[in-house]
């Protein structure tokens, strides 16, 4: 699903949010949407009474995971197979004068070894060559051997010095700071003429890394001419079809498994370099070859969150009416380009005046790439928390601004409605959930215990989230009643095939555990992938078509045997029976064996009016803090969220979905930051020792709630994404909760003790 190869810098969040967009209805849509007419907001309609759709199923193969029995790419074992190390330059800049193998491969129990690369090295950690050897010991001693011979050449790591005229140019010929977006409506200068209050500030975010349970890792096997590769991955289809480009075979001869995996996060969605040379040295050995990255490779090569510097100005009458919002953002990823993040003050507010600038600047690092709500995450830091500073200053309640001024309709080019109004229903039913009239009514104004300072904030949340026309699924009906799901999507650790068993058992009336699921391997019908927040608004429509389709036939076949007309048979208690003549009435058993051979069912997510509502997801979290003011120390004690994501296929992992972004938002907005050093450029955290990563004992009691809107425009389910959405205002409302905790606004994340005691010098400073 994304165009562009990642052989060398990795796959800059961009592209990604462009296909987010173009498949789920942000602004980036054609202009001939906005020429559209705009339809009336749906009509209050009501899901069908369901038995499993919206209720908590436990995972079908949970027990399969605790228990170590489901197979993680890690645990790919095949006869023969080698180890494949992976040679890393030390340097940030160099150009490559030599590679020499003949030292490695003169290694007993060496059995293959490559360049991969020559000219320029632009960041420390790019591949460099490669081994594969019947064991890892020996690898690594192969990599030792081999000779690379660098000529350095300047570098520059540091985003800020970066900008600097003088400074090391990264690529060639090209200046290091390019514009990446530019965005305007209405005439901001009138805005801010018209306006009775202005503020404007500067909101910081840090280079946050992707740390999936699972590193990356692929084994690749040629059986002839066909290659295989177990691939640790977010998209099956997009790896085979970026293997079979890069390596000149064609698509059909190329099939990429993924079983089970740890988790990505976007740093796992197209192919990897290490993949293709996974393949390379397999073909060259003969034999299969399995390459795993480290943890330090996970925090140098496969990418992180992009940093950004966010200037607002924003003004507002002094009954809280927005006039003018005006974004000025620098990002940085490295030889990649940095995350746009306008989208939110594009959005969220119906502000008549808006104007979006944003450049990136360019580093020797290894290329940012897709992470959980790229640049909306750090977009809604920054704009949630100039909101919040904007309600100090015209002493308004943070939540009535928000009220007063949220969009129903998308404003970035198009002005079409937004399928719901579900986030006023967010924002209530938070509110509520946290007890938002216990916050301070003016920031910093709580006397608290000793030092310990408390407040309670909010953010909102928006993202795009509706999923893939074209999906497909299938499924198939077995005689002996067996019934399977077959679908080219992936889970990422998120519960996708409990969310499919669910729908396949709700509409054929079975149970979950009796229906097989069959997905990750691109040999399967189609399925984009799994990132985007796309992959239950895709997958759940086509199993639900799909088994809607066995449903009509299963229905027909039981009309024959009880010799009644098909529309007169009804389906309940695992029978079909006549519903005129109740006593006519079939066990499931001799219905399924009436089919006499297996029999398969195609399912396809169908399109939607895209041209008519734009179909995004909503939400609103609330945090509640305890700061120390003496060390800065940031305790998050209770938290309530309530996501829009339409209708909920499972309860229990959409309210894991929740959590997650929760604790993801906490860890980043307290404590992840990825640090580089100067002196080598190499990153000076590459583990899990030195770069902080939120815990199990920083959690706090959290409430998870759901709008439960429903419109069935969007898909026959109703049903849109959640991943992303619940990560997007987690660092934000913390970040505002802290505001009002202490009465300054901690103004970059993560918010590390050193940062938050700075910012309390500010407020001395002031007063
Ligand atoms: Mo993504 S950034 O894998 O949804």
């Amino acid at each position: 699903m994304i165009k562009k190869d990642f052989v060398d810098i990795g796959d800059s969040s961009r592209i990604y949010m462009e296909e987010a967009r173009g498949q789920a209805g942000g602004t980036a849509r054609p202009a001939k949407a906005a020429a559209a007419k705009p339809a009336e907001p749906a009509p209050e309609a009501k899901p069908p009474a369901y038995g499993l759709i919206g209720k908590a199923t436990n995972r079908i193969d949970g027990r399969m995971v605790v228990t170590g029995q489901a197979k993680y790419t890690h645990d790919v074992k095949l006869k023969g197979m080698l180890i494949g190390k992976i040679l890393r330059s030390p340097r940030a800049a160099a150009e490559l004068v030599s590679i020499d193998l003949a030292p490695a491969l003169a290694v007993p129990g060496v059995m293959a070894a490559l360049k991969l690369a020559e000219g320029k090295v632009r960041y420390a950690g790019q591949q460099v060559a490669a081994v594969a050897a019947l064991d890892e010991r020996t690898a690594e001693k192969a990599l030792g051997l081999i000779k690379v011979e660098y000529k350095p050449l300047p570098y520059v790591v540091d985003w800020e010095k970066a900008r600097d005229a003088g400074a090391p140019q990264v690529r060639e010929g090209k200046p290091n700071v390019e514009k990446i977006n530019e965005y305007g409506r209405g005439d901001v200068a009138k805005g801010f003429a018209e306006s009775d209050v202005i503020v404007e500030k500067t909101y910081r975010t840090g280079f946050e890394v992707h740390n999936p349970t699972e590193t990356h890792g692929s084994v690749a096997v040629w059986e002839g001419d066909h290659l295989v590769v177990y691939d640790s991955t977010q998209n099956v289809h997009s790896v085979r079809d970026g293997l079979a480009r890069v390596l000149k075979v064609p698509a059909a001869n190329v099939t990429v498994i993924k079983n089970y995996m740890g988790g990505g996060f976007g740093s796992k969605l197209g192919v990897n370099d290490y993949t293709i040379a996974a393949a390379n040295l397999a073909r060259q050995a003969g034999r299969p070859v399995k390459v795993l990255l480290s943890r330090r490779d996970n925090a140098v090569c496969v990418g992180y969150r992009p940093s950004s510097s966010q200037t607002y100005k924003v003004g507002a009458k002094k009954d809280g009416t927005l006039t003018a919002l005006q974004l000025t953002n620098m990002a940085s990823g490295g030889v990649g380009s940095g995350d746009d993040v306008g989208e939110p003050a594009v959005d969220i507010y119906k502000c008549p005046n808006c104007k979006v600038f944003e450049e990136t600047v360019y580093t020797n690092t290894g290329g940012s790439r897709a992470m959980r709500a790229p640049g909306h995450t750090q977009g809604d830091f920054g704009l949630e928390g100039v909101m919040d500073e904007l309600a100090a200053a015209l002493d308004m309640d943070p939540l009535d601004l928000r009220r007063k001024n949220y969009s129903t309709k998308n404003l970035g080019d198009t002005g079409i409605p937004y399928s719901s109004k579900g986030l006023d229903i967010c924002y209530e039913l938070g509110a509520k959930a946290i007890g938002w009239e216990r916050r301070n009514r003016r920031p910093g104004e709580g006397t608290g215990d000793g030092p310990r300072r408390r407040g309670i904030g909010v953010a909102t949340s928006i993202w795009y989230g509706a999923g893939v026309p074209g999906t497909l699924a299938d499924i198939v009906l077995y005689p002996d009643m067996s019934v399977e799901v077959v679908c080219g999507t992936q889970d990422l650790g998120t519960g996708t095939r409990t969310h499919m068993a669910v729908v396949a058992a709700e509409t054929l009336g079975l149970d979950p555990k009796d229906i097989t699921i069959k997905i990750g391997n691109s040999d399967y019908p189609w399925a984009p992938g799994s990132g985007g927040s796309q992959t239950t608004p895709s997958v759940a429509p086509a199993v639900r078509d799909a088994a809607l389709k066995a449903v009509e036939r299963l229905k027909t076949v039981a009309a024959a045997r009880l010799k009644i007309e098909a529309g007169d048979v009804v389906m309940a208690d695992r029978r079909f029976s006549s519903k005129s003549d109740p006593a006519r009435s079939a066990a499931f058993g001799d219905v399924y064996r009436d089919l006499r051979r297996e029999t398969v069912f195609h399912g396809e997510r169908g399109g939607m009016p895209m041209d008519q509502f734009a179909f995004n997801t909503f939400g609103a979290h609330f945090a509640e803090v305890e700061v120390n003011v003496e060390t800065g120390r940031i305790r998050v004690i209770k938290y309530a969220a309530v996501q829009d994501s339409g209708q909920v296929v499972n309860r229990l992992t959409a309210e894991s979905q929740v959590i997650g972004g929760i604790t993801q938002g906490l860890s980043a907005g307290l404590f992840e930051e990825r640090v580089m050093d100067d002196a080598t450029g190499n990153p000076v955290n590459p583990n899990l020792r030195d770069y902080k990563i939120g815990t199990s004992l920083d959690i706090p009691e959290i409430t998870v709630l759901f709008a439960d809107v429903f419109d069935p425009r969007i898909n026959n389910l109703g049903v849109k994404g959640l991943g992303e959405p619940a990560r997007v205002p987690s660092s934000a409302a913390i970040a505002n909760a802290v505001y009002n905790a202490i009465g300054v606004h901690v103004r970059e994340i993560p918010m590390t003790p050193k940062r938050v005691l700075e910012t309390l010098k500010r407020k001395e400073a002031a007063s």
